[in-house]
């Protein structure tokens, strides 16, 4: 759908990302210069009307090289970036090792909303990976999009990890975590046992590697169990399958994080099946000292504000609220369905409400972490969040201070998350930047695309 009301809805300041946007306007200019039809040289027009059949000819040759030229200039706007996200990254690191240093580097004052980057990105080679298969340098009326520089930003950083990967002196990719709805399956639906993604899923298993899925989605103990059974069931029933070719450890490298950073579950050859493991095993000590009466009057705040916007949009008879243990939510109720703009003005609402309830009594509740978002039709508000869902395992994966574990300890670098929620502001996926280099897809169609991609290049 592109209509008028999409690109406004796109144009939403919370909805935009500022470092793609930027490299967006940055590519606009050789666009705007350079990739236009009419930029033939003197000879054309005359050309045509003599012998329009060599004209034809005349115009592919013609819009080759435009190709050519815009590519270059595309090109060296990439390298430049890179370039300056190498710096970044350098200046970042001078400011770790000494207190006192507060620099900025010039990516960071051109665009102030700039995370951390966990590794170089290799965005020359990338763009030239994506021009190939997008097009970009030979469109003439439309300029490079945001889907585009997404998607470059997302091989640039498969490509990072990969190399990296072969280089093993330095560091390699130890931990690949999925978000769940939208990315390993359709919103709401479950894995298929032939669904493509479980494919791939198998082979990162089969590669050693740690898979965990980070999910909203919160359920404890054995109801959880079962739940998350249902959601990964193509590839939980896999793994129990006779023909299953992975060895005990490699099935057991599958875990499973639900609400965010709440309930951990790891694979059990055993039992056949998701296990749930005690807080006590791998709660990291900053959440371990979270105060539970704060943590119920966040979600009693946040229970009666949504009871307030259910009544607002009068929604009392098309939804339900939620109130878990650790998430307040509100759902449609079967067969309804909760507007864009209504989902949006909630999640909005419900993030102000929490900055509101975080600094009224900030010196106690400043600690405890909550992430508010837009599921796409619902609004969840959690306690804790994606970072440290991704940061718990991480560090549960190498706790065991009795065994030197050859791929211990697990960085930032050498973990990569994988998701559809990165606006910065209601959506759930974008806290794990924080914790481990990202991959920002929109489907379950580009989640197996980039895995092709990283398999290939591991490979
Ligand atoms: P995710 O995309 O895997 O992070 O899952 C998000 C979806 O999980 C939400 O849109 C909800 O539909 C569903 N969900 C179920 N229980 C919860 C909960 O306790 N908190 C947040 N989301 C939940
Ligand atoms: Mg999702």
């Amino acid at each position: 759908m592109t209509s008028r009301y999409r690109v406004e809805y796109a144009l939403k300041s919370h909805r935009r990302d500022e470092f793609i946007e930027w490299i967006k306007g940055l590519l606009a200019c050789p666009f705007v210069l350079h990739a236009d039809v009419e930029h033939f040289d003197s000879q054309f027009p005359q050309l045509y009307n003599e012998n329009p059949d060599d004209s034809d000819i005349y115009f592919k040759n013609h819009e080759n090289v435009v190709a050519q030229d815009c590519q270059k200039r595309y090109l060296e706007i990439f390298k430049d970036v890179e370039n300056l996200i190498e710096h970044t990254i350098l200046i970042d690191e001078i400011n770790d090792k000494d207190v006192f240093q507060n620099s900025t580097s010039r990516l960071r004052k051109l665009v102030p909303s700039l995370g951390r980057f966990f590794t170089p990105l290799p965005l020359s080679e990338a763009f030239l990976i994506e021009d190939e298969r997008r097009a970009i340098s030979k469109r003439r009326m439309v300029s490079p999009s945001f889907n585009d520089v997404r998607m470059i930003l997302n091989t640039a950083q498969i490509l990072a990890l990969t190399k990296i990967y072969k280089d093993r002196t330095k560091t390699n990719l130890k931990l690949i975590t999925f978000d769940g709805d939208v990315t390993l399956y359709e919103d709401g639906k479950s894995l298929e046992k032939q669904s493509e993604v479980v494919k791939r899923l198998i082979q990162l298993l089969k590669m050693g590697l740690f898979v965990g899925v980070v999910t909203a989605a919160g359920y404890p103990k054995q109801s959880g169990a079962e739940k998350y059974y249902e959601r990964l069931k193509g590839l939980i029933d896999y793994l129990n399958s006779t023909h299953c070719e992975l060895t005990k450890s490699q099935k057991e490298n599958l875990l499973v994080m639900g609400a965010e950073s709440n309930y951990l579950f790891r694979y059990n050859s055993e039992m056949k099946g998701l296990k749930y493991l005690e807080n006590s095993e791998w709660l990291l000590p900053q959440v371990k000292t979270w105060d539970i009466r704060k943590i119920e009057f966040i979600m009693s705040s946040i229970y009666k504000h949504l009871i307030h916007l259910r009544n607002k949009f009068n929604l009392e008879d098309s939804t339900s609220i939620i109130k878990k243990e650790r998430s307040v939510g509100i759902i449609p109720n079967p067969g309804c369905q909760i507007l864009r703009e209504t989902l949006e003005e909630m999640v909005l609402s419900c993030s102000n409400k929490l900055s509101l309830i975080l600094k009224v009594d900030s010196k106690n509740l400043d600690s405890v972490k909550v992430c508010a978002f837009n599921g796409g039709s619902d609004v969840w508000v959690d306690i804790g969040d994606k970072a440290l869902g991704v940061e718990s395992l991480q560090k549960f994966l190498c706790q065991n201070e009795s065994e030197e574990l050859e791929y211990c300890p697990i960085k930032k670098s050498e973990s990569l998350h994988i998701g559809d929620q990165f606006a910065s502001l209601g959506a759930n996926d974008f806290k794990a930047r924080l914790s481990a280099c990202t991959v920002w897809i929109a489907n379950p169609i580009e989640t197996v695309a980039i895995l092709d991609d990283l398999i290939n290049f591991m490979t």
